[in-house]
């Protein structure tokens, strides 16, 4: 992971989209006498925060409490994504998901689409014109959902194909396959995820997998074959580097070692497990094994888009989480809500810090005025201490800016 980098007076030389230098200020300032200045005295950058599951048509039914998964699935969350048949509709929640991505810092997503590839291709352009970097995909299902979200094998793969072609790999949008999960997709359709991911070998992978207990045993009904939920992506060759599996709480140690050898990432979304009563992410299990771990916020099970505050949980949870508990230090909730992120993504020479050549992604944070976070920030011993009041007490209101490829993509309201 390499220690944390981190200077009290610091510079970061862009260039052409591109950080070039990142250092002490004067040095840089000596080095490169004639580049233009912005002082941003009185605030911290981050490197952009990456997030690896969150559901764009679930910004409306945020706050959802009191429901475990299939309920909650079935009473709060699909009858609003119905909704996403209407294209109108569909819009104006991509701005506002868009928005509140970027009003929190994050400049990168791996994002659950729709059903529906109208409201899919809506979130890709509304991405595009932001200037937001997602990987994103039409989710796809073809049982036990409702028939309004169900989408057959056939018309599943040639609504994928249009998509991949509008969107994969242009400017900053990528395309992931990404079948619901196990309990709401059959066989046929995990095939045409395997047929699209053999003809486009670079597209990302993202799903759920041993989410919760009921959904577990409901796999291995479904799929009597399987010896476990990890084999029913396994048999059709969807565990692969850049695939990256949402939850993992109840995996197994044969799943969690067959994880780490594949070299797929799980998304870790420690709010959404707690708001669901999902259960307590085993990451010192994962982490030991060898399991690339990233972070998600799973908005709208979670409970917002702050990837701060979802680092935060994490180190919550794993306080209370006993012996599978991981001790996590704020240089590991940066690495996690960063570089972490870039390498699920297979996007680790692009972005996730502030290494020369990198993306000029990041986040300007001021503490508002007479804030706790100011008066930490003012007598805070070591860049450590600071970071680790960061992501206690920094939420959208101390993100002033958000840049992306070195332009800014977010203002706060107040200063526009
Ligand atoms: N499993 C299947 N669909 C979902 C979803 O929308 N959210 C979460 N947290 N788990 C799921
Ligand atoms: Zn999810």
């Amino acid at each position: 992971m390499g220690a944390l980098g981190a200077f009290s007076d610091g510079g970061l030389l862009v260039e052409n989209e591109r950080i070039v230098a990142c250092g002490d200020y004067s040095g840089l300032r000596n080095a490169h006498p004639d580049a233009p200045v912005r002082d941003w005295r009185g605030g911290f950058l981050l490197p952009g925060l990456i997030d690896t599951h969150v559901h764009y048509p679930q910004v409306r039914i945020l706050g959802g409490l009191g429901y475990s998964l299939l309920d909650w699935l079935e009473r709060h969350t699909l009858p609003e994504e119905v909704k996403f048949a209407s294209p109108e509709y569909a819009r104006a929640v991509a701005a506002e998901f868009v928005y509140a991505l970027l009003s929190h810092g994050t400049t990168t997503a791996l994002v659950f689409g729709s059903h529906f590839a109208p409201a899919v291709a809506a979130l890709f352009e509304t991405a595009t014109r932001s200037g937001l970097r997602i990987a994103s995909g039409l989710v796809i299902s073809d049982r036990l959902l409702r028939p309004e979200l169900h989408t057959a094998a056939e018309l599943a793969y040639q609504a994928n194909k249009q998509l991949i072609a509008c969107f994969h790999g242009k400017g900053r949008s990528l395309y992931a396959v990404t079948p619901r999960f196990a309990v709401s997709t059959s066989e046929a359709l995990l095939e045409v995820c395997q047929t699209l991911l053999a003809e486009h070998p670079d597209l990302r992978f993202q799903t759920h997998l041993n989410e919760n207990a009921e959904e577990v045993a409901q796999v291995a009904r479904l799929f009597p074959w399987a010896q476990d939920y990890l084999a029913v992506y396994e048999q059709f060759h969807l565990v692969r580097p850049q695939s990256v599996m949402a939850h993992s709480v109840h995996s197994t140690p044969s799943e969690i070692a067959r994880m780490a050898a594949s070299g797929c990432t799980v998304a870790h979304c420690p709010s959404s497990n707690a708001a669901l009563r999902s259960g307590i992410f085993p990451m010192r299990r994962h982490l030991d094994a060898g399991v690339h771990c990233a972070l998600g916020t799973d908005a709208g099970a979670g409970i917002g888009f702050g990837m701060l505050t979802e680092a935060l949980q994490a180190y919550l949870t794993q306080c209370l989480a006993q012996d599978s508990g991981f001790p996590l230090s704020p240089v590991h909730l940066l690495y996690l809500s960063t570089r972490a992120g870039a390498k699920a993504l297979g996007l680790e020479r692009e972005i996730g810090d502030f290494a020369p050549g990198k993306s000029a992604d990041f986040v300007y944070l001021v503490p508002p005025e007479r804030s706790p976070l100011a008066a930490v920030a003012r007598h805070a011993p070591s860049a450590e201490h600071l970071l680790a009041a960061i992501f206690t007490l920094a939420g959208a209101e101390s993100v002033r800016e958000t840049w992306i490829a070195g332009a800014p993509v977010f203002r706060h309201a107040a200063l526009r």
